[in-house]
């Protein structure tokens, strides 16, 4: 194990999952090299990037794991829920089913994740503000009633994303 390793003092990894299309990879493109692309080219099984960040004075490496959200690759997705740390489910504010489906996202977890671990809401795509279907209030309502926290972003735009991953982060340490 890189334990050891004196290049940082804590490793932590992140999985995103979610619905094939809310931005997941464009969430990770940005977190890690600050760019965006609109083609889609849908993730196969999974992929991961690496972050080093400064926390309350302590070098973090986050190991951030991208799956991919579509049906066929599940069983290899699923396999990897057990080393997270930190899961951050995400979905597309202008897609109420890939909405919906969070509870389905959170009943993977359950089954495959490690106990207590930690836990994000993330609604994407918050610039496409005359598609947005699902309000900030019902985010807000659901994220209440999951004792989860929550926030709203855009990988395209770069708001909130650095967010997402840091508090995570701190959530975790
Ligand atoms: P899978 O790999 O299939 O699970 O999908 P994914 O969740 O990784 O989606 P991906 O990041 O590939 O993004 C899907 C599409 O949404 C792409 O065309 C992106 O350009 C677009 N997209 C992603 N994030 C945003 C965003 O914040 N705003 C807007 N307007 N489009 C976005
Ligand atoms: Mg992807």
């Amino acid at each position: 194990d890189d334990i050891m390793d004196p290049e940082y003092d804590y490793l932590l990894k992140i999985l995103l999952i979610g619905d094939s299309g809310v931005g997941k990879s464009c969430m990770l493109l940005r977190f890690a090299d600050d760019t965006f692309t609109d083609n889609y080219i849908s993730t196969i099984g999974v992929d991961f990037k690496i972050r080093t960040i400064e926390l309350e004075g302590k070098i973090v490496k986050l190991q951030i794991w991208d799956t991919a959200g579509q049906e066929r690759f599940r069983t290899i997705t699923s396999s990897y829920y057990r080393g997270a740390h930190g899961i951050i489910v995400v979905y597309d504010v202008t897609d109420p089913d890939s909405f919906n489906n969070i509870k389905l996202w959170l009943n993977e977890i359950g089954r495959y994740a490690s106990e207590g671990v930690n836990k994000l809401l993330i609604g994407n795509k918050n610039d496409l503000t005359d598609q947005k279907v699902i309000q900030t209030e019902q985010l807000k309502e659901l994220s209440d009633t999951l004792g989860i926290p929550f926030l709203e972003t855009s990988a395209k735009e770069s708001v909130n994303v650095e967010k997402a991953f840091l508090s995570m982060a701190k959530q975790i340490k």
